[in-house]
């Protein structure tokens, strides 16, 4: 995710782009860095780390000068290091880049750049940004970014500068966000708008494909093509909190709102131009060695546990290998059966979970080549598996997992698809019709957002039950899983999630009156199925809320209560959009109860204890 700030004015710029990057290190925290313009000329300082790092390393060695940038990061490319922090540099040392975002096409542009000469110091996809301004430079920086970004796809932030002309900040927005701060005789740039707003609070949000020039007294805003453009000033009324939450109440909701951003940024550069076949160039075991591999057994905890159940259906259908998922915290004491053409996959958000951890030693122990699925470049997890696929959904901040939930499904999806189309299960048109598909669960997941009142609604009156129960047959179970652990987690509320075939050997004795049952209903194979374990909860009294597929309701509705619709996609990759509405109905519970949504009790973000 990371933040950038800039600052152009006659103040000094270093401790107003350290205050700025502390405000925005809920962003990223793996390292930081600033380019000051200083009467040596333009100087960078950066450290691995938190902010309290390079503050350090400033603290001897200061920057002076009224113009520079900055940078947190959230790695993604290239593990968190002093060199591959920001700002990076071209060779001449008189360009310097921030970047917010993930170049796609970075290895074939860092290809071109090496040709003509250009020497790479880090692992970044960054570092291309600035080599390639540098390249395109001929007297104009504001052209010279404009023909960069053209050749650049991807989703990108940037605060660039150059010594040739030490009088301009120009930042550009494609796909990342990006805030221009207006002052008097000052002028800022920032990922978000509490990097700025000790300072100003009028700003322009730039959109996509739009660029802005900033002098000490002016700011000039066009589009890449060039074109001037002019915008109204928002002015902000947020408190700092408000801001840091880009208006959302909660962490949790704001990452609920970025789920589509974290679906189309896992996919971003995984996919074959052509839309036809999956890419990991992240994945080193050759074909052979895929084609090897006789079990996968998926391991983590938590949410990312649930993950790893939808992850078994994906494998097994996709890929028709036999999977077996495992609670990390129990795998290496059942002795599990690991061989050297066993594939262990262990997923963790945050790579550090202690229990998840020893599972990976253990496979290793065994002979398992390990592949990591986890949202954090440079974790423990990530740094010890032989292969690891990062899911780009940013930091998250709340407790309760959800953005890093639905990632882990999409790094699934294609890791899934990448097995298939490897072993010959799958054929091209099968894949690309699954990444098709897969292309449309943003815009879905959007969709399904815009009616969130409605589950606000089910959801308060949900919270003044004690107990309730999630239904699901296949890998709609799994989905009833993550839901109700969430709701659990959060709003406190005792729930359980059954197979809707096993209720009947035992738990029926549960259901009494107005009892609430959560039914996800998503498997068109299994409808019927589900439709009859409804009728049973309904004839004991229970109130059902039966999350369909749209096109379903007229038939489902005879049945339930209440019920909410989401947009159709394959039966596969249904559970990207189905544990949406129940992340959000868990989210209003809470607050209906008046709970701390972002910090629940006894809970912490990471458990790095067994
Ligand atoms: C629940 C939640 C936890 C984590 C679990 C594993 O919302 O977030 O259940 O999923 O503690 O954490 P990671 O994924 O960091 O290994």
């Amino acid at each position: 995710m990371c933040g950038i700030v800039g600052y152009i004015g006659k103040r000094d710029s270093q401790d107003i782009l350290i205050e700025g990057l502390k405000k925005l290190e809920y962003r990223g925290y793996d390292s930081a860095g600033i380019a000051v313009f200083t009467k040596n000329g333009l100087e960078v300082r950066k450290s691995i780390g938190r902010l309290a790092n390079l503050e350090q390393k400033l603290d001897g060695q200061p920057l002076e000068g009224s113009v520079g940038i900055g940078h947190t990061r959230w790695a993604t490319h290239g593990k968190p290091s002093d060199v591959n922090s920001h700002p990076h540099t071209d060779n001449s040392l008189k360009f310097s880049v921030v970047h917010n975002g993930i170049i796609e096409n970075y290895l074939d542009l860092k290809d071109e750049l090496i040709a003509k000469g250009c020497k790479f110091v880090s692992e970044t996809d960054t570092e291309v940004i600035s080599h390639l301004v540098a390249d395109e430079y001929d007297g104009d920086i504001v052209k010279a970014v404009q023909r960069a970004v053209k050749r650049m796809r991807g989703a990108f932030a940037l605060g660039v500068l150059t010594e040739f002309e030490p009088d301009r900040l120009v930042a550009v927005r494609f796909a990342s966000p990006l805030v221009i701060g207006v002052g008097k005789g000052e002028n800022f740039i920032g990922s978000d708008i509490p990097a700025i707003l000790e300072h100003t609070r009028d700003v322009y949000i730039l959109n996509d494909g739009e660029m802005a020039i900033l002098t000490k007294n002016s700011v000039e805003l066009m589009t890449i093509e060039g074109e001037f453009i002019s915008k109204e000033i928002f002015h902000v009324d947020w408190d700092l909190e408000t801001a840091e939450k880009a208006g959302y109440d909660h962490f949790m909701l704001k990452e609920i709102y970025e789920q589509p951003k974290a679906y189309r940024n896992t996919m971003m550069g995984r996919i074959s131009d052509d839309g036809r076949s999956v890419v990991l160039k992240e994945i080193g075991m050759t074909a052979e060695q895929i084609r090897g591999i006789r079990k996968v057994h998926i391991v983590a905890c938590g949410t990312a546990f649930h993950a790893g159940l939808v992850g078994k259906t994906i494998i097994e259908d996709l890929a028709r290998i036999p999977v077996e998922t495992d609670v990390a915290s129990e795998y290496r004491y059942r002795s599990p059966i690991i061989t050297p053409d066993t594939l262990v996959i262990v997923v963790s958000q945050s790579g550090e979970t202690a229990d998840t951890l020893a599972a990976l030693r253990e496979a290793k122990r065994n002979g398992a080549r390990v592949l990591a699925i986890t949202n954090v470049v440079g974790s423990s997890v990530a740094r010890e598996a032989d292969d690891v696929i990062i899911t780009q959904a940013g930091p998250e901040i709340a407790v309760a997992s959800t953005k890093a939930y639905t990632s882990q499904l999409i790094a699934f999806y294609l890791f899934g698809l990448y097995l298939a189309q490897t072993i010959g299960t799958r054929d091209t048109a099968s894949v690309t019709e699954v990444l098709a598909a897969m292309n449309e669960l943003p815009e879905q997941v959007e969709r399904i957002l815009d009616s969130a009142e409605v589950l606000k609604q089910i959801a308060e009156s949900l919270a003044k039950h004690k107990n309730l129960f999630f239904i699901g047959r296949g890998v709609d179970f799994a989905v009833a899983q993550e839901g109700s652990l969430k709701l659990k987690e959060i709003s406190y509320i005792h729930s359980e999630a059954y197979p809707a075939g096993e209720l009947k050997h035992g738990t029926l004795a549960l259901i009494e009156e107005g009892i609430p049952v959560i039914s996800v209903i998503t498997q068109e194979d299994l409808y019927e199925k589900t439709l009859s374990n409804i009728k049973e909860v309904k004839a004991r009294g229970a109130h059902v809320l039966a999350l369909v597929n749209a096109g379903n309701e007229e038939e489902v509705g005879k049945s339930v209560d209440e019920l909410f619709s989401i947009p159709k996609t394959l039966p596969l990759l249904a559970p990207a959009l189905s544990v949406v509405p129940l992340q959000l109905i868990a989210y209003y519970a809470s607050l209906a109860r008046g709970n701390d949504v972002d910090k629940p009790r006894n809970l912490a973000k990471s458990v790095t204890v067994e």
